[in-house]
């Protein structure tokens, strides 16, 4: 059996756990919006089109900020096209999803939808195939209150208050050879600096995030953050990171360790975002805002590239409908763990995404909404990871692994929250055949309980929840959970998350 050590004082914190780390992404992609956040037709469907039963799990799942409308979607994307009557809305080609888009929910719409399910907009602005007028226009379109011909535009549109969006990524991916109007580091940065400076003339206080590398594998990764800062640095606050794993040839050891290559990506940003600003001699700290992550099985289907012929481009077809196994939502909970580790630097971020593309939320057209096994780390980390992060002293064993050498075979985060005297101990079991039996120096704690130990394991890994079994996969109590003195101890099955809380 496993054996590990894990020692809690709350005197020792990393940072603040901004409430953004929750944050979710609804892109123009396949049935996220169009038969996903938007069925008109269904049973469930309010005044405004919009699923209940979806945004009731999007409440549940506890999602504090929505990027918002792309992904590679937004390179080709005009906004304009999204607003006014719905009837004079053109539809356009998708080039980034072989789609028809037919404009009927835009950013007004969306904006609606976010005030139902209680959520901060963030909006990625296209700098693929357009730049800084297109940027500003839609920044007046939103911010401003009156008086000028685009906000009282937004008023005839319905929509008196303004958006107020604080939360702006100037375009996306903009690295990657598959985007629209992909450039050079240089170009980019040339761009993102003016449309972020006029953003600024506009709004000084708005908050902006310059495009990172679209993944640590890119060959211009490293080189691509540092030549972007050293050009934007003092227009923008975050640079963003997007990550997405899957297990390769079936070596789930190093899948299960996925939670290692965020982190070396998180520290190398980091420690580029540093670099520069010492070379600036800045005051000022660039912080990441991890605006895509998630599990994805990207070389497993190709449905994109079967959408051939663009006379006949379908509306919201089915893309990227990933079903989650037991053995995702562990690799997933333990990409949580890093995310909060890092809560310090990582003060944004956004799962990619929220309705059936890559989804925690499913939905068939006229019928159900369920809950995927990713929905239960994220909604249950949402709940729980309050306060501030802790500096951990971890003790626990090593395994090999193809991927990434040797690594810990349990991975562990707290948080500790000051309001409520509650810590919550976020653990994974990363090993594919052995329970471990995992320990917790308590005693910097006081007179501390278990008030709750929740764990999402199964024998069968490859267990998913799907239309017909909905509720196949469930948290369940963990009730080895108990203390002894100052110690609090729980065995942690295979393969498994465990969260416990102490009060
Ligand atoms: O989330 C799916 C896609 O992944 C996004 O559109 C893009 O930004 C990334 O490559």
């Amino acid at each position: 059996m496993i054996h590990a050590r894990l020692t809690i004082d709350p005197h020792f914190t990393v940072g603040p756990v901004n409430r953004r780390l929750f944050g979710s992404f609804v892109e123009h992609l396949g049935r996220c919006v169009y038969d996903g956040i938007y069925e008109p037709g269904h049973p469930s469907a309010d005044a405004d089109g919009f699923r209940t039963d979806v945004i009731e799990l999007v409440r549940e799942l506890g999602v504090t900020a929505v990027r918002y409308p792309g992904g590679n979607f937004v390179s080709g994307y005009k906004w304009e096209d999204g607003v006014g009557p719905r009837e004079q809305r053109p539809r356009r080609l998708d080039l980034a999803w072989h789609s028809t888009e037919t404009n009927e929910i835009g950013l007004d719409e969306f904006a609606t939808w976010l005030g139902k399910v209680g959520a901060e907009m963030m909006y990625a602005v296209n700098l693929g195939t357009r730049g800084v007028a297109e940027a500003l226009d839609v920044l007046e379109y939103a911010n401003i209150r009156s008086g000028t011909a685009l906000s009282d535009n937004r008023i005839d549109n319905g929509h008196t208050e303004p958006h107020s969006i604080r939360l702006w990524c100037l375009g996306n991916e903009m690295d990657g050879p598959w985007q629209l109007g992909h450039s050079t580091a240089e170009d980019y940065a040339r761009l993102a600096s003016q449309t972020a400076a006029a953003m600024r003339q506009l709004d000084p206080s708005l908050e902006l995030v310059v495009c990172g590398s679209s993944g640590a594998q890119m060959p211009t990764f490293g080189e691509w953050e540092r030549i972007v800062l050293e050009q934007t640095y003092d227009d923008v606050d975050f640079i963003s990171c997007h990550a997405y794993y899957e297990p390769k040839d079936d070596d789930y050891a190093s899948f299960l360790a996925s939670a290692v290559d965020m982190d070396r990506f998180i520290e190398a940003v980091t420690a580029t975002a540093d670099h520069v600003k010492a070379l600036r001699r800045s005051d000022k700290t660039i912080n990441i805002s991890f605006d895509e992550w998630n599990v994805w099985y990207q070389t497993r289907f190709n449905e994109v590239d079967k959408i051939t012929d663009p006379d006949s481009w379908p509306v919201a077809p089915r893309l990227l409908e990933d079903s989650y196994s037991v053995m995702d939502a562990v690799v997933f909970g333990n990409l949580l763990i890093s995310l909060l580790r890092h809560s310090d630097r990582v003060t944004s971020a956004s799962l990619a995404q929220l309705v059936n593309v890559i989804a925690p939320i499913m939905t068939e057209p006229g019928g159900a909404a369920w809950r995927q096994t990713t929905f239960f780390p994220f909604s249950i980390a949402s709940r729980l990871a309050r306060g501030v992060a802790l500096e951990l002293k971890l003790d626990a064993p090593t395994h090999d692994t193809a991927a990434y050498g040797a690594v810990p075979t349990i991975d562990a985060v707290a948080t500790y929250d000051a309001e409520t005297g509650t810590t919550a101990a976020f653990i994974v079991n990363r090993s594919l055949s052995e329970e471990a039996s995992f320990e917790i120096d308590a005693s910097a704690l006081g007179d501390v309980e278990v008030t709750s130990a929740v764990s999402l394991y199964d024998d069968d890994l490859h267990a998913a929840n799907t239309l017909s079994e909905p509720d196949r996969v469930r948290p369940r109590e963990n009730t080895s959970a108990r203390r002894d003195g100052n110690t609090i101890s729980v065995t942690l099955p295979a393969v498994s998350w465990t969260v416990l809380t102490l009060g």
